[in-house]
This record gives C-alpha cells, structure tokens and sequence, in this order.
C-alpha cells in the first residue's frame, strides 16, 4: 500500500487537527493513583496476550513535557486525552493534569480531556461498576470536580470513550476489564454509561463548558450476502454496536424493542437526561466496516477476540483489502459512507461531527502503510466535508506507541515510536507526513 504523491485536500479554515491518547495506555506512575480495574483484570494470567500490565506504560507522567514537545512540534491545533478517574481520587492526582493543560496552553495546543476512557476505580467496580445505576451518578461529581479544577483553560470536553466497545469487550464477551461474560445481560452497562454522560454534561454545563461532545466507535456494517439471515444478523449488529449508542444521544430513543430491555423505573425521564441538550459536537472512532452474518455454531477467534457461539450473529473475514497488523480491513471509503450515512439517518438532529480516532496497528519506524492509512482516510473524511457532512475536525489515534489493552504493548499505533526499554520516543515517517501535510494546510 502506498500514499498517493498528490497533496491533501484542503480543509476549511479552523478545522481541527489533532492526535489522541488515553491515560491508562500512556501515563505509568500506578503506585500514584487507586487501583482500576486493568490493574487487577491484567494481573491475571492469559488475560493479556504479552503477560504485560500498564504500569510503566510509556512512563507519560515523568515525560510529559517532552511529550507535549512532540504534540507541539507535530503542528497539530489539539491533544486529546483522558483524565484518570483513579488518579483524580488519589490526594494530589489532580495536579498532574494541572501541570498537563499548563504545558499544553504553553505551547500553543488545546488540551480535549476524556473524562472515561476505560479505567474504572476498582473500589466503584466492587460496588457493582456500571451494572449499577450510582455509578452514573458518580461519575457527574467526579466530572464536576475535574471541571472545577482545569474549567478555566478547558474549552472541548469529551465525557466517555466508546461506551459500545467497554459494554460489549469488558461486559459482555469479558475480553477487557473488567471481565464480564454477560452477552446480553450486559445492556444495563449501555445505559448507565449514557446515563453517565447526561449527567456529566450537566455538570460540565454548570461549570460553564459549551464545547461538549462524547466519542462514541462507529463503523458502517455490511451484510455477508442478501440472504434474510445474513441481513437481519448484520442489522442487529448494527444496533447493537452503533445505534444503541447513537439513537439515545441524537433521538432521545432506544432502537425498536430496546428501551424495554433497559435498567431503570423511568426510561423516558433517562433518555431526556441522556438527549436534551448534552452534545455540541459528537464524535466518532472510526476503524474500520465489519462485514457480519447469521450466526455460527462454534466460538469463533477473531481479530484477538473470542466471539462465543451464542451470539446471534458471527463476524466474518473482510477479503479484497490490506489489513492492518491487527487483521483490521483498510476501507477509507467506509469512513464517508459512515459520515454521510449518520447526516442522513439523523439530519437536523446531527450535531457537528468530530473524528476523535482513527489510525492503525503498524511495526516499524519507516511506516509508510500508515501514511497510507491516513492519507486514504483523510482523503475519504474530505470526501463526505464535499458532500455536505459538517466535520469540524480529526483526531490520530495515536501520538505515540501504547499499551493496546488486551494486546499489551504488541500492536503499535503510533506516529512516535517508544522503546519500552529506554522511553526513547522516535518520530516515524508517518509524524513526518503529516507534519508537512498540516504544513501544507497552512500554507
Ligand atoms: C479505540 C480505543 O478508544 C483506544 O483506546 C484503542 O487503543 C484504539 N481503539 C485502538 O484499538
């Protein structure tokens, strides 16, 4: 695969570019926050493909200035981050984000805070994490203390990370923290989450942020063939990993048969909570399509995930695209469809939409497959901004090399390459790309 030799596109005036990251995938210093539940969930054997754990991480919060340095340098508007619940809870853990936003201020780059990317306190999770309703609840006060505290130079805030992806990997097929295998009895984790970010947006409007947005994963679904039983598995899907998530925020309503099966005496008064008035923007983590069919009659392996007999469909092989080190399929023209696809489905309900993540896993420092990645992708988000989709901007996932979840430090997204053993962080040919390409935007 390779990038074209032709110049990008070029984006509207104030368009966002920016890169993302999150705290438990970067930060290290774990002895100076509470427990999450990674901690124990990577402490058990087998769970984590390298036996690795995020303890060290890329030691981020020793090295933030240098890290900033390479935001900075890289010439994008913004970083993307998140904040860590645990290390918010330990005496003094809220500093470090002071010291971040500071930094980041300094050198001329928007700090975007993810107030939930994941990392759950342990001690929440042993009260019944997001199977129960409180931790919705807290989650608000904890948002308005992070507000109270970095409000005066935080304008974009962002409440939760994929809500889908941490309901169905850590609820529901227990490939995540923190381990669940509830298939479908993990719904109420759906709900609270978006509950959680009605609430939250609450108290971050009572804080004064009118730059509100979530980063919900969404990938256009293909049916394997036109067969009904193919359709209709792949249109479940579908609900399940994007509209469950996406409806409730831009309708105020839960796809057919849904709501019903939702935690909670009054759903209408939630999905009010949920709907009025908590997005100004909303964002999409965008990977790659799925192409899913009738279900199965065995567990099926499939891009590291165990994906259980039961389920009432099964996820097949994309053929006819590269893939990436992950075996994700590389579809640019997937990501316009999506974009176009969600200004059809939700028109005058869609708020401006923010790409805030796509990249891919890929060795090595001269990374031209991943310049070829986001040149295609940059090119396919352009093609919906020409078709009338009002995207104000796009995130990279990620500045640098990190520890990938489940996957530990085996899959490497950055456009900084970290040497675990050393910290040395390397640009790769891909942050050289797109320095010039941001370059090029401004010129
Ligand atoms: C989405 C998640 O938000 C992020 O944490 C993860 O590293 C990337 N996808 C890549 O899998």
């Amino acid at each position: 695969m390779a990038a074209t030799e032709d110049p990008l596109p070029t984006f509207p005036p104030g368009f966002l570019w920016g890169v993302s990251t999150s705290a438990h995938q970067i930060e290290g210093a774990a002895s100076e926050r509470a427990p999450s539940v990674w901690d124990s969930f990577s402490a058990e054997p087998g769970r984590i493909k390298d036996g690795s754990t995020a303890a060290v991480a890329c030691d981020h919060v020793a090295r933030y200035r240098e890290d900033v340095g390479l935001v900075r340098d890289l010439g994008v508007d913004a970083y993307r981050f998140s904040v860590s619940w645990p290390r918010v809870l330990a005496p003094g853990g809220l500093d470090f984000y002071d010291r971040l936003v500071d930094e980041l201020c300094a050198q001329g780059v928007r700090p975007v805070p993810t107030l939930f990317h994941w990392d759950l306190p342990a001690a929440l999770e042993e009260a019944g994490g997001w199977l129960e309703r409180d931790t919705a609840a807290r989650f608000a006060e904890y948002a308005a203390t992070v507000a109270a505290r970095l409000g005066d130079r935080v304008a974009k805030w962002i409440t939760l990370n994929e809500p889908a992806e941490h309901t169905l990997l850590g609820h529901a097929l227990g490939e995540h923290a923190p381990g669940h295998k509830l298939l479908f009895d993990a719904l109420p984790v759906a709900h609270h989450q978006l509950l959680a970010h009605g609430l939250a947006a609450r108290a971050l409007r009572a804080a004064g942020a009118d730059d509100i947005g979530i980063a919900n994963s969404h990938g256009p679904t293909w049916a394997a063939s036109d067969d009904p039983a193919d359709t209709a598995a792949a249109d479940l899907y579908d609900i399940i990993l994007n509209r469950l998530f996406s409806d409730p925020l831009l309708l105020g309503q839960y796809p057919d048969g849904f709501g019903e099966l939702m935690p909670g005496d009054d759903i209408a008064a939630d999905l009010k909570v949920i709907s009025e008035d908590t997005l100004d923007w909303y964002g999409i983590n965008f990977y790659q399509p799925t192409k899913v069919g009738a279900p199965g009659t065995t567990d099926v392996e499939f891009s590291g995930l165990t994906l259980p007999a039961e389920l009432p469909f099964s996820v097949r092989e994309i053929a006819g695209h590269p893939v990436t080190d992950f075996g994700w399929p590389v579809v640019p023209e997937a990501l316009t469809s999506l974009l176009t696809g969600f200004r059809d489905r939700y028109g005058d309900r869609l708020p401006p939409l923010v790409v805030t993540e796509n990249g891919c896993a890929y060795e090595g420092i001269d990374d031209q497959d991943r310049i070829a990645y986001l040149d295609g992708h940059i090119r396919a988000l352009h093609g919906a901004l020409t078709q009338g989709v009002d995207v104000r901007g796009y995130f990279v996932w990620s500045l640098m090399d990190n520890w990938e979840w489940a996957e530990g430090y085996t899959k490497r997204f950055g456009l900084v390459h970290v040497d675990y053993a050393t910290q040395a962080r390397t640009p790769k040919a891909s942050y050289g790309w797109l320095r010039g390409a941001l370059r090029a935007q401004r010129a």
